[in-house]
């Protein structure tokens, strides 16, 4: 009850008195008592409550969640950090808007096997429940093109989402089309959604484990695309999808300049197999490093901090893409695609691997 008052003063407050004002009373009354009484408004810390949840499919939810004042404005195709409390630690995952609006931002998420945080908001998540957040970030955002192709696989649907939205309400309106793969019909998510928004632009929702006769896949859609040459395309899914996508446009001949990629958040404990003592050459500063023991079960940026070596990075968790690197030799696993390797999210899995 005290819950749900509190929601909705968080709500009307935000809405009527705005931002900045509730930023700039809460930070001149500062102290121990209002801090207790409305912890939301009275802190320096980015939080967000939950004002609704929702079920998509069989296994996703959207999460509809309230930004207090210090939450950065989000663009459509970025992602926040989200921290919760599980047996008494801090873990953070990070996930892709699906809505933006004007108060209020939506991530959709996926239970799946091994997803530590998903699996946790899946079960826990409810209306009135405060999360620690991150402000919106990722480069993922529409750039104003007049023709283009949003191409998505599973939970990558997520941004595309959000970037169809943004561009079926500017105007001039967006030439857009969006092939969305998904396994079966159970799995397609914003399935209602998506059927509304098939007056307004092609949409082509295609399933992969169907019937022989049924079955539809992005490639053979793309053979059908004339001007796909055209386009500019935003392109977000698992590593192996995107992977045959770039692999497809690559012999088309696609200025992949104009291709825009989005990765998903390593949720899942990647599977880092038997590990050998990689012998890691990082191009970059020319240095070599000797895994031992205590490496074994690292990513490739823990591995190369903790011999010294200072890798460009920034949200850790596979998805801002700052620390992209070249693989030059030898194998990883985790987050990789094609020969582009994200060190925060991948593992060394060869006896020699030269990291460019
Ligand atoms: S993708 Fe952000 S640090 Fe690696």
């Amino acid at each position: 009850m005290l819950n749900e008052l509190a929601l909705s003063v968080s709500q009307w407050a935000l809405k009527n008195i705005g931002r900045e004002w509730i930023d700039y009373l809460a930070s001149n009354t500062m102290n121990v008592g209002t801090k207790r009484v409305a912890p939301f408004f009275w802190t320096y810390d980015c939080q967000a409550k939950i004002i609704n949840v929702s079920h998509e499919t069989h296994d996703t939810i959207t999460i509809e969640l309230l930004p207090n004042q210090h939450v950065a404005q989000a663009k459509a195709g970025q992602y926040i950090e989200i921290s919760v409390t599980i047996d008494g630690q801090q873990h953070s995952r990070c996930y892709s808007l699906s809505q933006i609006n004007r108060e209020t931002v939506a991530v959709t998420v996926k239970r799946k096997e091994g997803g530590l945080v998903s699996n946790w908001l899946y079960q826990h998540a409810q209306r009135g429940m405060c999360l620690p957040i991150s402000h919106p970030q990722g480069h993922f955002v529409y750039q104003g093109q007049a023709q283009v192709l949003l191409i998505s696989a599973g939970s990558g649907i997520t941004p595309c989402y959000a970037l169809l939205n943004e561009m079926l309400a500017v105007e001039p309106v967006v030439d857009v089309v969006l092939m969305a793969q998904f396994k079966t019909p159970k799995d397609v998510i914003f399935a209602k959604a998506l059927q509304g928004a098939a007056s307004s632009c092609q949409i082509h929702t295609l399933l992969s484990r169907v019937e022989e006769s049924a079955k539809q896949s992005v490639i053979t859609q793309l053979e059908q695309q004339p001007e796909l040459l055209e386009r500019d395309i935003y392109l977000c899914g698992p590593a192996g999808f995107m992977d045959s996508i770039v692999d497809y446009l690559t012999i088309k001949q696609y200025d992949l300049t104009r291709l825009q990629v989005e990765r998903f958040s390593f949720d899942n404990a990647v599977v880092v197999g038997e590990q050998c003592l990689s012998e890691i050459y990082f191009q970059s500063h020319n240095t070599t490093v000797k895994m031992n023991e205590a490496d074994k079960g690292k990513t490739l940026l823990e591995i190369a901090e903790a011999h010294g070596i200072e890798l460009e990075h920034g949200c850790r968790t596979g998805m801002c893409g700052s620390c992209k690197c070249r693989l030059v030799q030898g194998e990883v696993t985790g987050n990789q695609l094609g020969i582009a390797v994200y060190p925060c999210t991948a593992y060394p899995a060869s006896s020699k691997v030269v990291i460019g």
